[in-house]
């Protein structure tokens, strides 16, 4: 073979090769949280909120409550290290949390978001049991659910940060209020 090929694919390979390992060590592949995707919720779109419902009362509801209380002192650690399943009403912080990193709660578990192996959490990890679509529509629904004040907040994380945590004075109003009224 020309030796002057033979070189230039060797410096196109080098170049490559190089490319990869700056992409990966600058973290720019991981740049949307862990798993390097961003997600945005469809809390607007009626088909995809009302399966999510669906699959809510039958994946979460069991935990989170059947109108998203969640438990009762459910920022109490039990005996055994682990929190009771928080609400996902207004009253509850989920709405703190940008689109991407509920998706990666419900997908990874706590345990991966948080990143120690230590941690002790009930929260089941959703990634064999629901598809990307169905965790999408769950989030949806709940999303969906929020009241004009808590959507804006989250819109603002959302736009802001992707593991964004920001903490809030403590709200009073709950959406169960809301729906029961
Ligand atoms: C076996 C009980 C259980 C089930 C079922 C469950 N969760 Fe959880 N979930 C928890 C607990 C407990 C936590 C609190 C995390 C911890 O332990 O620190 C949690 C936390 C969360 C959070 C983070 C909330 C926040 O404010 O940080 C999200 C989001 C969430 N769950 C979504 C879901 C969704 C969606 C489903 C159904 C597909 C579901 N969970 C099913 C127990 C459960």
């Amino acid at each position: 073979m020309n030796r002057i090929l033979t070189y230039r694919i060797l410096l196109l390979l080098a170049l490559f090769i190089v490319g990869v390992w700056a992409s990966v060590s600058t973290g720019v592949l991981a740049s949307d949280g862990t798993d390097g995707i961003r997600i945005s919720l469809r809390a607007d779109d009626l088909a995809v909120v009302q399966a999510g419902e669906v699959i809510y009362q039958a994946n979460c509801a069991s935990c989170h409550g059947k109108y998203l209380e969640g438990q009762p002192d459910w920022r109490i650690r039990d005996t055994n290290g682990y929190l009771p399943a928080p609400p996902h009403d207004a009253s509850g912080h989920t709405w703190h949390h940008s689109d991407d990193l509920l998706f990666e709660i419900t997908k990874y578990g706590p345990l991966v978001v948080i990143g120690d192996d230590s941690y002790k959490t009930i929260m089941p990890v959703y990634k064999d049991i629901l598809t990307d679509d169905e965790i999408i529509a769950v989030l949806s629904f709940i999303k969906n659910t929020w009241p004009e004040e808590q959507r804006s907040w989250q819109e603002q994380v959302n736009g802001t940060q992707v593991d964004g945590i920001i903490e809030m004075p403590e709200k009073k109003s709950s959406i169960l209020e809301k729906l029961l009224k």
